[in-house]
Parts: structure tokens; sequence; C-alpha cells
């Protein structure tokens, strides 16, 4: 944090966690860049972007890391975590199987993290409403009993991306 006459920085580090293809590099590349890949590969290691925003006045500069979903893909586990202020856990609504694996994300994040670390619950892919699998009303039931944020969002349409990691973003500051 720096302080120039009276305005203070903050960085704040976030990441993107979720099953493969549910679409973490398209909400980034989305909220980052406005830009969304219909044909975008997988993950290899990992990639961040550096968003700033003001909020109430203040610099904000988020630090946004993403990942791979496969394991074989992904980046060491514990430096991908450290130091982590918030998170957004992104299933896909058009396939159960990425909202299944949310218990096991939140089970890693829990055992990096500290419970502080603002939490948000992403249902992605709303765009998709004709092939739906998972209910918004399954959503919100999980992240409430889990204590997180809940939305769902349209990385292809942009619906309430910048939404989802704002509120992460106003949540930590
Ligand atoms: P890994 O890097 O393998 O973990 O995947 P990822 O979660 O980063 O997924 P990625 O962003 O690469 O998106 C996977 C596929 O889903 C791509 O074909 C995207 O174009 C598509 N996709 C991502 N977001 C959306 C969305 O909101 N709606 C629709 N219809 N497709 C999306
Ligand atoms: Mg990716």
């Amino acid at each position: 944090m720096s302080d120039e006459e009276g305005s203070e920085e903050y960085l704040f580090k976030i990441v993107i966690i979720g099953d493969s293809a549910v679409g973490k590099s398209n909400l980034l590349s989305r909220y980052a860049r406005d830009e969304f890949n219909a044909h975008s590969k997988t993950t290899i290691g990992v990639e961040f972007q550096t968003q700033c925003l003001k909020i109430d006045g203040k610099e904000i500069k988020a630090q946004i890391w993403d990942t791979a979903g496969q394991e074989r893909f992904r980046a060491v586990t514990s430096a991908y975590y450290r130091g982590a202020f918030g998170a957004l856990l992104v299933y896909d609504i058009s396939r159960r199987t990425t909202f299944d694996s949310v218990s096991r994300w939140l089970d890693e994040l829990n055992s990096h993290c500290d419970s502080t670390v603002a939490r948000m619950l992403v249902g992605n892919k709303s765009d998709l409403e004709n092939i739906r699998e998972v209910t918004s009303e399954e959503g919100k039931t999980l992240a409430e009993a889990e204590g997180l944020f809940f939305i769902e969002t349209s990385a292809r349409d942009s619906t309430n991306v910048r939404t989802a990691f704002e509120i992460v973003i106003r949540e930590i500051y």
C-alpha cells in the first residue's frame, strides 16, 4: 500500500476456482478486457490480470488469478491460494457435475485460506437457459448453507460479470 497526497492504494489478490471448462478464464477476460473467446483452450499453469477500480474514491487494484480446473494442468496449489483475500468458485449451470464438485473446491479453499476470505459462488453460462441442469434455487440454497455470496453470470453475454467481481472486491475492502 502506498500513500501519495492522502490517496491510498490497495492491492487485493482474488482467485478463481472450479472445474475445467466452466468459464473461469472467460469470466476474467470479460471483466478485465471485455473479451470473450468461444473456442478458448484450457489454461495451463496460472495466469493473472490486474484490474484497477475506484471504490469510495480509493484506488483499488485487484490482482485476479486464474488456473486450470484439471489437476494435471494446475499451478502449485498452496502458492495459488497464498495471500488471497477473495475467491470466486465457479460452476456451469448447464453441467450438473460441475455443481457437484463445488463442495470439493470449498474443502480445498478452506484448507488453504482462513474463513475471512470473501467467497462468491458463481453459476456461469446463464445464457444457456435452454439446457440448464442446475436451478438458481439450488445454487442459492448451497451458497446460503456454506455462507457464500451467490450470483449467476454469463461471460458470453456479459450478464453480472462485473457485479460478481465487484461484490467480492467490495467485501474485501
Ligand atoms: P480450464 O482452464 O480448463 O479450467 O477452463 P475454464 O474454466 O477457464 O473455461 P473457459 O473460460 O476456457 O471456457 C470453456 C468453454 O466455455 C469455452 O468454449 C468458452 O467459450 C465457454 N464459455 C465460457 N463462459 C461461457 C458463458 O458464459 N456462456 C457460454 N455459452 N459459454 C461459455
Ligand atoms: Mg481456463
